[in-house]
């Protein structure tokens, strides 16, 4: 029998789908009055964009793109989150099951390899003041343009008197994120496309691309099929998602600075040519979002742009462990979603439980003369990451944990089939993106260079990506938010 259809009225827009955005901001708040606060929220949850509004809104942008109108269609959607603190300000004590979230992210950042001081047994993480703080929930608003945004999101504050005596809320921080520009707008700030590869999810994504693997919703929304931990759960938290949010601050001068110190030496490239290609070789796709499994030695700007094929590939040979020529193990892509590194033949193992579905947007300016003449940033810039998944523990924390911060990944992941042996002597090394050296030590990758995939290179000491703050959140149903968070 057909699984039953998901209610994509009772899903958060941003989960399934995604809120449609040029610029979005993100206001962090505490509660600081339970009774009023439930009042104001009756008011306030029918301005919560559903799964179900973003179809239509996305038919709209068709329609006006079918139309040839000018501009962009004017448009400001609204979705709401909470932390373990801001359920327990509310009252709320039912056990979501999930060990990262109850925990909260400032005090799980030591083990995700934060930079940070330790004071007897207290961390604290290098972040932003505000985020070192209690924050209960996050209500974020994203749209076309910065003044669709900014209306809506008074109309919200009015509803929760934000500023005046009668409050239910009050600001801890807001962080606005905007696209790139022009030519580079679906690009982050290195310079690669993103948001190429997300998985599928059944009963909603109906046509998937070739290459993207289709996931049961249960791996992204809590209590539906494939959820593991579905029986612990309360009944509200079904087709809720854990929001994992982080505020990671990219070093972008420094990073073309060390892919123009370390250009890879080939025959018949140039320098240029080779520092694209280690840039390439660290991301695992070109800037143009090619991805280096298919055309490892040039870009295709032409393959980037076209999803029917730049996600149509598997690593290696499948029969072969160990194998990085046309893709290093520690690149990005292949760190976070190893393919069939660990699923398929001849292993057989499942890593659908590891996908997340990620929805960041960047921050901060475009890189000036003066920091591309200095090599170094002076302005903050980066990318508000964030991802679903129906378990923080088996998603987020998971592969950034075990993934992207262990440098023998994946020799010894234990699969279905057991443990991936010894890839001849060779260590993949850190996700150079993301990868943080917990407790010290050098931060190296192999396989950067196709005809020498043993060789280490060795990544500057500072990190290109900072993690400056985070938290992680449960976006409840619109039916929780009604019976739960609202009277
Ligand atoms: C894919 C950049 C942080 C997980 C990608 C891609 C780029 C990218 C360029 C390829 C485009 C695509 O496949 O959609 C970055 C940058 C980051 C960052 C610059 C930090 C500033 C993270 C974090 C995680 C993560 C923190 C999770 C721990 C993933 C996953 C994919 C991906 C799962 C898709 C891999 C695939 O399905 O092939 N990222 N990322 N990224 N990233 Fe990141």
């Amino acid at each position: 029998t057909p699984a039953p259809p998901l209610d994509l009225n009772n899903i958060q827009g941003d989960i399934l789908g995604g809120l449609p955005k040029k610029t979005e901001t993100y206001f962090f708040f505490d509660v600081t009055n339970v009774d009023r606060f439930k009042a104001n929220m009756t008011q306030f949850i029918p301005h919560v964009k559903t799964s179900a509004g973003i179809v239509k809104d996305r038919e709209a942008i068709k329609e006006h793109k079918r139309q040839k109108r000018p501009g962009l269609v004017p448009m400001a959607a609204v979705n709401v989150s909470f932390s373990h603190l801001g359920l327990q300000k509310l009252g709320i004590t039912d056990d979501l099951s999930d060990s990262s979230f109850t925990t909260g992210q400032r005090k799980d950042a030591e083990v995700l390899g934060d930079p940070g001081t330790k004071n007897g047994d207290t961390f604290t993480p290098a972040w932003e003041a505000p985020f070192l703080k209690d924050i209960h929930g996050v209500i974020f608003v994203a749209g076309d343009c910065h003044a669709s945004v900014h209306k809506k999101l008074d109309e919200i504050k009015h509803i929760f008197g934000v500023g005046t005596s009668h409050a239910s809320i009050s600001e801890v921080t807001h962080v606005r994120g905007d696209v790139r520009p022009g030519q580079v707008s679906a690009h982050e700030h290195f310079g690669f496309l993103d948001g190429i590869s997300n998985p599928a999810v059944d009963q909603f994504d109906q046509n998937p691309f070739p290459g993207q693997d289709s996931i049961r919703p249960g791996f992204i929304l809590a209590k539906e099929n494939g959820d593991s931990r579905a029986a612990a759960r309360p009944d509200w938290a079904k087709d809720g998602s854990f929001l994992t949010f982080r505020y990671l601050f990219q070093m972008v001068p420094e990073f073309d600075d060390f892919l123009e110190s370390n250009p890879i030496v080939l025959p018949g490239l140039s320098r240029k040519e080779g520092s694209e290609l280690l840039g390439a070789r660290i991301v695992g796709r070109w800037k143009s979002g090619a991805p280096i499994e298919i055309t490892p030695l040039k870009d295709d700007p032409k393959l980037g742009a076209d999803a029917q094929r730049n996600n149509n590939f598997d690593f290696g040979d499948s029969l072969v462990r160990g194998d990085q020529t046309k893709c290093p193990f520690a690149a990005h892509i292949r760190k976070t979603y190893p393919r069939n590194d660990l699923e398929g033949p001849p292993l057989n193992a499942d890593i659908d439980n590891r996908r997340i579905i990620r929805r960041g947007i960047q921050f901060g300016p475009e890189v000036t003369h003066q920091e591309h003449h200095d090599k170094k940033t002076h302005h903050g810039r980066g990318l508000l990451f964030v991802c679903y998944s129906s378990s923080i523990d088996d998603g987020f924390h998971f592969i950034q944990q075990s993934w992207a911060n262990a440098p023998n990944f994946p020799v010894n992941a234990v699969t279905s089939a057991g443990p991936i042996p010894p890839l001849d002597g060779v260590i993949p090394g850190f996700d150079a993106i993301i990868g943080q050296k917990v407790g010290g030590g050098i931060r190296q990758i192999s396989g950067t260079n196709p005809n020498d995939p043993t060789t280490n290179i060795t990544l500057p000491d500072q990190d290109f990506v900072i993690p400056r703050g985070g938290e992680y959140f449960f976006s409840p149903s619109i039916s929780a938010l009604k019976t739960k968070f609202a009277a």
